[in-house]
């Protein structure tokens, strides 16, 4: 695309001067002799243009005010100031205004190609980082969470609702059930989402090296202190942080994170000057906290500050109705990054997850659905496929390490008859396919009662 170049100047002479240059560079020009038809025209037209040659003294409008009205109308466009001798303090305030640059006049065309070139590139760089912020923004953008049950939309809906306010947040639940994600929902629903959100794995990182990530370091604060260095508090000034793990902080590290909760300050290793930071907290454990305040391993004081609210992720098996929706948003996500036509999920297989008691949550069956994605190779999934035990009544499996015994084997099956028919021999025995005097016979031969099968 040509770039386009404005100019706005009265005195006619001027304007056919540097329309000529431009021109010559190949540049479009459009040449305005009174303000007030600039300022129609940027009120009006659509078009965009690439940068205002803008005259600082007219006789009908001043040029500070022409600057400070197109700034209003077009606040990205970059303005040069044309700046008459004995203009310099009308210049600075120019630029305290917001205008790029200026030029004094008489200039030679070498300095205004200079300039307009210097003044284009600045531009052009602006747009791309404002282009890769938007699309890091994007990247960022947390997919919206799958869900049917109303448990995990009141704790969804919670998250939505304090998103936007500044308070602490604790995310609380098992392993894998999604507090990261609930995490970067809060922080895309809140008005810092174009900020940074940074992460810190608390458990992830020994003592010193978390506090340095954490609060930075001065150059020779350590050995191997090469360079003074940023911590992530004061990275992700203005914007959030996500505390995961926080149940494994360190007491000292406690202490430390406590001040910028309260104070908003922090102190760098290595140094005495304390530095301000505007930080919103997140934070995640699957640990009970107040359980480790009373074993003494976590601090109240700092409890309370980063529990303004908490939301609790409930286990994905005390939600049954979010595992096929789940299932089939993996499904749906899955086949096509492995590259595998999407298999369909047969009923069985379905009952089979929705029986079982995800000890590692949604992170768990995102698991199950690959494997199965690849294992299927586009056939339907079946309970075959499934890498748990689908048994519903498996809860009478032998333990890895018991003997591998035929009586054993006996024993179990004898158990788990009686117990199906609530001690019921005759059933029991037809269960077996045996006579009601051999199961009496096990019975006795086993020493079992119905209260010592009942304490299994
Ligand atoms: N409701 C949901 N909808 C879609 N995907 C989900 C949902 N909940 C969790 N996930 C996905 O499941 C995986 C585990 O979630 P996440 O990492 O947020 O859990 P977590 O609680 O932080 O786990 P951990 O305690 O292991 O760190 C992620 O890939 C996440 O995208
Ligand atoms: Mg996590």
């Amino acid at each position: 695309m040509e770039e386009k170049i404005l100019i706005c100047d009265d005195e006619e002479g001027m304007r056919l001067y540097l329309g000529k240059i431009l021109r010559n560079w190949n540049y479009q020009v459009e040449s305005f002799a009174e303000p007030e038809m600039l300022l129609r025209w940027a009120n009006e037209m659509e078009s965009v243009s690439s940068l205002l040659l803008l005259d600082i003294k007219m006789a009908q409008m001043d040029g500070i005010e022409v600057l400070r009205r197109i700034k209003q109308l077009r606040p990205t466009l970059p303005v040069v100031m044309m700046t008459g001798h004995g203009t310099i303090e009308s210049a600075v305030e120019a630029m305290k205004l917001g205008a790029y640059d200026y030029l004094t006049k008489p200039f030679p065309q070498e300095k205004l190609l200079a300039m307009v070139r210097h003044c284009l590139e600045a531009q052009r760089l602006r747009e791309e980082n404002n282009i890769l912020k938007r699309e890091i923004r994007e990247h960022h953008i947390p997919a919206p969470p799958v869900f049917q049950s109303s448990r995990f939309g009141e704790v969804l809906q919670m998250a939505q609702d304090v998103a936007d306010s500044d308070a602490a947040i604790l995310i609380l639940g098992e392993s894998g059930t999604g507090k990261e994600l609930i995490a970067s929902t809060i922080n895309y629903a809140s008005h810092r989402a174009e900020q940074r959100f940074l992460t810190v794995n608390c458990a992830a990182l020994s003592e010193n090296l978390l506090e340095s990530q954490l609060f930075g370091h001065l150059k020779g604060a350590f050995t191997g202190a090469t360079q003074t260095q940023k911590g992530l508090l004061e990275e992700a000034d203005g914007g959030t942080l996500f505390l995961d793990e926080i149940g494994e902080l360190s007491p000292a590290l406690q202490a430390k994170l406590l001040r910028v909760l309260q104070f908003g300050e922090l102190l760098p290793v290595g140094s005495t000057k304390p530095r301000q930071v505007d930080v919103r907290f997140l934070a995640a454990t699957n640990k009970n906290l107040e359980q480790e305040i009373v074993k003494g391993n976590f601090r109240e004081d700092l409890y309370y500050r980063i529990n303004v609210i908490s939301l609790e992720l409930p286990p994905l098996r005390e939600r049954v109705e979010d595992i096929e929706p789940l299932a089939r948003h993996f499904l749906d996500l899955m086949a096509p990054k492995l590259r595998y036509p999407l298999p369909s999920i047969q009923p069985a297989a379905m009952t089979a997850m929705q029986h079982y008691h995800w000890p590692g949550n949604v992170r768990e069956l995102e698991n199950v659905i690959s494997r199965c994605v690849i294992l299927s190779r586009g056939k339907p999934i079946g309970v075959e496929l499934l890498p748990f035990n689908t048994d519903l009544s498996s809860q009478l499996q032998l333990p890895a390490d018991s003997p591998f015994t035929l009586r054993e084997a006996e024993k179990i099956q004898v158990i788990r008859a009686l117990e199906q028919t609530a001690w019921n021999k005759r059933r029991a025995a037809q269960l077996l396919e045996t006579s009601r005097k051999t199961l009496d016979r096990k019975i006795k031969e086993y020493d079992l009662t119905q209260e010592s099968t009942a304490e299994r």
